[in-house]
């Protein structure tokens, strides 16, 4: 049995006709760029968020970037991030003229780790962005405190944390602004691309509202240079249709999470992910961590079974951030995690049957 890391093609079938005439009615009413699909879009989409304003956008790196540029953050300034994360985290960082500064992660989370913070904090420090990396929250508290103690800004980087949670609260809403990205694979994922900056400042929304169309106000008056960074009109319809779904979707991978869990507990050469006292994990990519990395995906791939690894090199190791003056050993946990993160298999339509394939297969390579 061959098992795929994703699936989203029979996923798709599961909501085929809803889909279809979403589609269809962005078509009938020419309703491509912006307009009432997204406004409808946002509006449920901050409330499934917890938060009291949504503001699409045409990707996570947008979603980033669009909110720094509107915090005023830009050239002199320092923003803090963890090196243990998608490029475009950094990227959005660069592009509005900051320098990013690394933390390194707590070794349990895979996040953030707090207890380092202060250490890199200077004056020039105006954010501090958390990534909840997996699908799993940083710990917030004590960043926000941090945070608060400094007046420093809190970007949640929620990319890969739809409807997770920490200490009962949605990923995304706890920050000055939470951003997501609508990649396709994502827990939410458009069918394109798409993003979205969630906040409960009306000021902060209203100028990420005016900044992603040209910084207009109303048509052709322009109060700000802006950028054209709207989300279309087929990708607001698309996520209104498969937000209703989404919490059915993140139980169905907290269940996969779960049996993997049970089903690895007996190999000791195997870290299953650890979810933390204060989280609601949703499990965008469940990352074991294993020694024989390399040598177990190249054995699953022979059978078949496709995984991924998130992600192979640090930023701060990256060529293109060789200028921050950071280098090998600079981030201990981060370098060592990278060494032998493999992310299995997972969506919510998995099966257990593909499951206990996968898992048979990791006992085979650990008992050769
Ligand atoms: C943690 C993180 N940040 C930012 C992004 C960027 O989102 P997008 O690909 O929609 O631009 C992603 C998506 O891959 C991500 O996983």
């Amino acid at each position: 049995m061959s098992v795929p890391f994703l699936d989203l093609k029979t996923q798709y079938k599961t909501i085929q006709s809803e889909i279809t005439s979403a589609l269809q009615n962005v078509s009938d009413s020419a309703a491509f760029a912006g307009g009432p699909f997204v406004e409808k879009f946002e509006k449920e989409f901050a409330s499934f968020c917890q938060s009291e304003f949504a503001v699409g956008v045409g990707s996570g790196t947008d979603a980033l970037w669009v909110t720094l540029m509107c915090l005023g953050i830009g050239k002199g300034d320092e923003v803090i991030t963890t090196p243990n994360t998608f490029i475009a985290t950094a990227e959005a960082i660069t592009f509005c003229g900051a320098k990013p500064m690394f933390v390194d992660i707590d070794e349990q989370t895979y996040n953030m780790d707090f207890e380092l913070l202060k250490g890199v904090i200077t004056t020039k420090t105006k954010a501090i962005i958390p990534v909840h990396l997996f699908g799993q929250p940083a710990d917030m508290d004590p960043i926000i405190k941090i945070a608060q103690e400094y007046g420093l800004f809190v970007i949640e980087d929620a990319c890969q944390a739809h409807g997770a949670e920490y200490k009962g609260r949605r990923a995304g809403s706890i920050g000055h602004a939470g951003c997501f990205s609508f990649y396709p694979g994502k827990n939410l994922g458009a069918y394109g691309e798409a993003g979205a900056v969630v906040t409960n400042s009306a000021e902060l929304a209203e100028k990420i509202k005016r900044f992603r169309d040209h910084g207009q106000v109303k048509k052709y008056f322009h109060s700000m240079i802006g950028w054209n960074a709207r989300m279309d009109g087929f990708q607001g319809a698309v996520l209104s249709v498969k937000l209703k779904h989404l919490s059915a979707w993140n139980e169905a991978r907290i269940k996969n999470a779960k049996l993997y869990n049970e089903l690895l507990a007996d190999i000791d050469k195997v870290k299953t992910p650890i979810e933390a006292d204060y989280a609601k994990h949703i499990y965008h990519i469940y990352a074991i961590r294993t020694k024989n990395r390399n040598a177990l995906m190249s054995s699953l791939a022979e059978k078949n079974i496709s995984c991924g690894i998130h992600y192979p090199i640090p930023l701060h190791i990256q060529e293109v951030y060789r200028f921050l003056g950071y280098g090998l050993g600079s981030f201990p946990v981060v370098e060592k995690c990278a060494e032998e993160f493999l992310s299995l298999p997972m969506f919510p339509e998995l099966t257990g049957d593909q499951i206990k394939v996968v898992v048979k297969e990791i006992k085979y390579f650990f008992a050769k």
